[in-house]
């Protein structure tokens, strides 16, 4: 949902920023652009990728040791030059890049528009831009002081960094919303959406809070509130290496991290399950281990991918705890004035942790006493801060834009929670607890198993990918991983795809089997195999394609099926984490095929962090 870089320091500046636009591009890529100071102020920016803003600067003289730099997803303003960012205000005297979304700045237009002011694009930034400017005129103040005084009527989400034409050393930023990182150096600052940017620079950071403003020079950092008060920045050493955001290879980030996961898994899964011993260590949530036993529901609430890890939650919880488990859309939570009393248990799901409407629902609900636990893979993030405890995912970090290898990791996190709950509360038998255990630990080999099944997905993808529409159909824990397939096939390689639950297809999808429509079953071996091989065989009666994903040593469904995907067996509870991975691999494959982007899907961003 944009991505904002910025450096000040004794180095060239456009190299740093445009490089860290580049880590920063799965946030946006409707439009690029840096504004920097030589010889006056100077902006570039271009609709399209960063490599076209690149490519439009060859030649020109980008000499400055200070520089802001954006990469948008458009919000207000279609994606073209005029309103890609830095604005440069009405005086000339000021650059600005923003993200979020400032929800006042209609009424804000309106009075600068009765003052004289015209504008340049249909943003919302350069609104909030001019207002700034005017204040700084108008009381012959600071850009920080004008900054300060600009925020405290805004409504809305932002972040946003500020130079100005007369002040070669500071850069001034402030955020309610949208995430700042602040990156330490010597006699040097970095400034980004996220640590990517800074970790070949430096590990020590500050993560900006709401409501404060940064006043970074080369050798000085200053923090303040909107009452003008001084904070002392809490620096945290990052712990990431620059590998972690490479492609290391593969050729998309995307494919990386599908087979990142066998270790991804193992890294979520180590320190905190002892299968050996029947042990769980997960510190955050042994501290409301009561309160969770104890609860007369849990909520989760989450977006997307995250929202489908939490259907399969519900499911595990529910089998395993014996607690109520209602899934909600974090955006639909936050506005349809949801009951939430004093101790009520929330669970946030979040890749990002910065997502507005998971955020948001969750600061409503912790305002009305609910404990919060995330389940958050970026360490440090908003969401993750603002919970009560909770448990990182440690996938480290996702750069595709679909989410793939979080997503597994969220699910490996939330059935060790739901196994120490259980046995804690002694609704699962010590043997039942125990297979678990032994399971869980072995899912990164068996990961690996199902990951040597890529080429022959591949050739999958060659026989599907010109098909229109999809359908994916699961039931039990495989429902919410037909649903995920579906999302997956969908951002990907923009072909139209349902998931369903594979017995409601027949109260409505089935109208849409005929021989042109693939349908791809979640069918592993659980409970309801046998039902899912009579909704398959209802397919092939009207002629529809089916792909199966089935279970080793399932002798029936290969002579219904047209094709097959074999996984290695694993308990229903554990399957999930098996059976998405054919599905990330054909929506992936599907999509290289077509000549997509399939790390930056059109109109996607990967932390939404506008509502
Ligand atoms: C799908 C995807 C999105 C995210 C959703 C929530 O591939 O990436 O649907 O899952 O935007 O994002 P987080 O998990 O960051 O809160």
């Amino acid at each position: 949902m944009c991505g904002i870089v910025g450096y000040v320091g004794h180095k060239e500046a456009y190299p740093i920023v445009l490089k860290g636009l580049k880590r920063l591009e799965y946030r946006g890529y409707d439009s690029a652009g840096v504004a920097l100071l030589n010889g006056g102020l100077k902006v570039y920016k271009k609709k399209g990728k960063v490599a076209e803003l690149e490519e439009s600067v060859v030649g020109k003289d980008l000499h400055s040791n200070i520089a802001i730099g954006h990469t948008r997803w458009a919000t207000h303003g279609e994606p073209n030059d005029r309103n890609a960012h830095p604005h440069i205000s009405q005086s000339g005297e000021i650059a600005m890049i923003h993200n979020g979304i400032i929800e006042n700045y209609a009424q804000i237009k309106r009075e600068l528009v009765a003052k004289g002011y015209s504008f340049k694009s249909d943003t919302d930034t350069e609104v909030l831009l001019n207002f700034i400017d005017d204040i700084k005129q108008h009381n012959e103040c600071s850009l920080e002081e004008a900054v300060r005084i600009a925020l405290k009527r805004i409504v809305g989400a932002y972040c946003i960094l500020l130079i100005h034409k007369d002040d070669p050393e500071t850069i001034i930023a402030a955020r309610k919303g949208s995430p700042l990182v602040i990156g330490i150096g010597k006699g040097e600052h970095f400034l980004a959406s996220d640590a990517s940017p800074i970790i070949e620079y430096t590990k020590e950071v500050v993560y900006v809070n709401d409501y404060e403003i940064a006043i970074v020079r080369p050798d000085e950092l200053i923090l303040k509130n909107l009452g003008n008060e001084k904070q002392t920045p809490f620096i945290t050493e990052l712990d990431m290496e620059l590998a972690a955001i490479e492609k290391g290879g593969y050729d998309h980030f995307m494919l990386k991290e599908i087979f990142e996961q066998p270790q991804t898994i193992y890294d979520c899964l180590r320190g905190r399950l002892d299968a050996d011993k029947g042990m769980i260590t997960m510190s955050g949530i042994e501290k409301y281990a009561e309160q969770i036993m104890n609860a007369n529901r849990i909520m989760i609430v989450a977006c997307g991918t995250s929202w489908h890890a939490g259907l399969v939650a519900e499911y595990i919880f529910e089998e395993l705890c014996r607690i109520p488990v209602e899934v909600e859309y974090a955006s639909e939570f936050r506005y349809r004035n949801p009951v939430v009393h004093q101790g009520d248990v929330i669970i946030a799901i979040s890749q990002s942790g910065e997502t507005a409407d998971t955020l948001v629902a969750i600061e409503n609900a912790k305002e009305n006493g609910a404990i919060i636990l995330g389940v958050v893979n970026a360490v440090g993030s908003s969401i993750s801060r603002l919970s009560h405890a909770g448990a990182y995912t440690h996938a480290g970090p996702e750069i595709g834009v679909a989410s793939t290898k979080a997503f597994t990791a969220q699910l490996a996190v939330l059935t060790m929670i739901a196994l120490k709950i259980a046995h804690k509360k002694g609704t699962i038998s010590i043997e039942k607890y125990s297979i678990l255990c032994k399971e869980l630990a072995e899912v990164p080999d068996k990961v690996a198993e199902v990951l040597k099944l890529d080429d022959s997905i591949r050739l999958l993808a060659e026989k599907y990918k010109d098909a229109y529409d999809f359908l994916y159909l699961g039931r039990g824990y495989n429902f919410p991983i037909a649903l995920e397939g579906a999302l997956k096939l969908k951002e990907i390689s923009y072909i139209h795809a349902e998931g369903y639950p594979a017995a409601e297809m027949k109260h409505g999808p089935i109208a849409l089997v005929d021989e042109h429509l693939p349908v791809v079953f979640v069918a592993t071996k659980d409970a309801y195999h046998e039902k899912v091989v009579s909704n398959m065989q209802e397919i092939k009666a009207r002629k529809g394609k089916v792909i199966a994903v089935i279970t080793e040593g399932d002798t029936v469904t290969p002579s219904i099926a047209d094709d097959v995907i074999i996984l290695p067996p694993a308990h229903e509870i554990i399957a999930p984490m098996l059976s998405v991975i054919p599905l990330q691999l054909l929506a992936y494959h599907i999509g290289v095929a077509k000549g997509y982007d399939v790390d930056k899907p059109r109109n996607l961003a990967k932390s939404v962090t506008v509502e």
